[in-house]
């Protein structure tokens, strides 16, 4: 079926903040639109994100925010080359490379180029009458992913509350998502109001729709969780544990790690040890960005030292690119890879890195970012792909539900398993 029409128009993220749309419509006369997401704690080698700084009239409003260039992008180089052609996405990823090769989609900027692929690819499980989980996986059971879902949030989406971004926790015991989901509303709820009844809660609700409390240390934080989870009757551990997310390029000043809440500050390598005594003394079974994104190192020196059942995760590390992701399979710097589709810019390449790294055996754990929109596809990314695991933030907050809904409509209507990927 052709592409008769792609037209792209600037919108608003969850943060408020300018992000790109693009719409793809088909021969039959229907229209398939995609929205990118944005991160605010964004890691030095991720994709470019286009956006207009001084160089737009709108820039007044949105402090130089705006993404009228990479709009234009798609409007004026892209979509004369897809109008007429077939609807294909590995044809239309191709062009979009052809159009801008270097790595960081420096030229198109990645919000256009991600934008126009992941419309692209849901117009193409259109024109062939499936889901868009079913496109990706056209045979066989899909896998809904396990959820990594923010309770305490800090860092760079709680105006730094905790120094550590998120305290979230995985409900590995559930039998099946929607059993799972309903865990994890339980534990937030009890964590809001164990958080109100200690005075301490700040109201604040953190960008990805976690609770901005404020702790004294790391340690209190996670014994909060861990309290939350005990009082809602769920068994620590065998049902749900613990996951961190430690954004530490945040509070990383090229030498030093400096925990400026609680008045600590460490070198690499005491943060190593710091890190491992934190894993051992709770539940913790996933540990992401632990150490910078250059600290190749301190990631190395703690894989070797950290209990080898442990997911160490690499986001900012990793930025779903394939050469870094070559690095740490090679070097052994991490165990899993967290997969943003708008750090690498196209969705087929974001699949081949979803694959390299689950052939190296990695755990894959596909991400939304801090600035979301009310698109669902990225549960449908995830299950398709089989990646195992999916993290979007909490439940709280339409863009962040929509995904979780969405999730729960593909085990509701597909030929779907559930599983635990902390059992391998
Ligand atoms: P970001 O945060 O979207 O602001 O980068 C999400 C994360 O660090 O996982
Ligand atoms: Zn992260």
């Amino acid at each position: 079926m052709k592409i008769t029409k792609v037209l792209s128009y600037q919108v608003l993220d969850s943060r408020g903040k300018p992000t790109v749309a693009a719409a793809i419509s088909l021969a039959d006369g229907s229209t398939h639109t995609a929205r990118v997401p944005s991160g605010a704690s964004t890691g030095k080698h991720e994709a470019l994100e286009l956006r207009d700084g001084n160089q737009s009239i709108s820039n007044r409003f949105y402090s130089g925010n705006s993404v009228n260039l990479a709009v234009a992008n798609i409007n004026s180089k892209i979509a004369p080359l897809l109008i007429g052609k077939e609807i294909d996405l590995v044809s239309v990823d191709q062009q979009l490379k052809e159009l801008d090769p270097s790595e960081t989609h420096e030229i198109l900027g990645a919000n256009a180029t991600l934008a126009t692929s992941l419309a692209a690819a849901i117009a193409s499980a259109h024109e062939k009458k499936v889901s868009l989980a079913r496109y990706f996986q056209p045979t066989g059971k899909l896998l809904i992913p396990m959820p990594m879902v923010n309770i305490l949030s800090g860092g760079a989406h709680a105006n730094r509350t905790l120094d550590i971004q998120d305290i979230l926790i995985i409900p590995n015991g559930a039998e099946s998502f929607t059993e799972a989901l309903s865990w994890i509303v339980a534990v937030r709820e009890m964590a809001a109001k164990l958080g109100k009844e200690s005075g301490k809660a700040t109201h604040l609700v953190a960008d990805e729709g976690g609770l901005g409390i404020p702790f004294d240390s790391i340690e209190l934080a996670c014994a909060f969780v861990l309290e939350s989870i005990e009082k809602v009757g769920l068994r620590v551990g065998t049902d749900i544990s613990l996951a961190l997310d430690i954004a530490s390029t945040q509070f990383f000043d090229g030498s030093r790690y400096n925990l400026t809440t609680i008045n600590k500050s460490y070198s690499s390598s005491e943060f190593v040890n710091y890190t491992n005594i934190l894993v051992n003394n709770f539940p913790i079974i996933s540990i992401e960005d632990p150490f910078a994104e250059d600290d190749w190192e301190a990631w190395s020196a703690f894989v070797q030292a950290a209990p080898k059942t442990l997911q160490i995760l690499g986001d900012d590390l990793l930025t779903t690119n394939a050469h870094r992701l070559e690095r740490a399979i090679k070097d052994q710097s991490a165990n899993s890879i967290l997969i943003k589709a708008n750090q690498n810019g196209l969705v087929t390449s974001t699949h081949q890195v979803l694959q390299q790294a689950q052939s190296a055996k990695f755990n894959t754990v596909v991400s939304a970012r801090s600035g979301e929109t009310e698109d669902s596809w990225l549960a449908d990314l995830a299950t398709g792909w089989r990646a195992g695991q999916i993290k979007v933030g909490s439940t709280h907050g339409a863009e962040r539900n929509a995904k979780w809904n969405r999730l729960l409509e593909l085990e509701a209507t597909e030929d779907c398993e559930f599983k635990n990927p902390f059992l391998n």
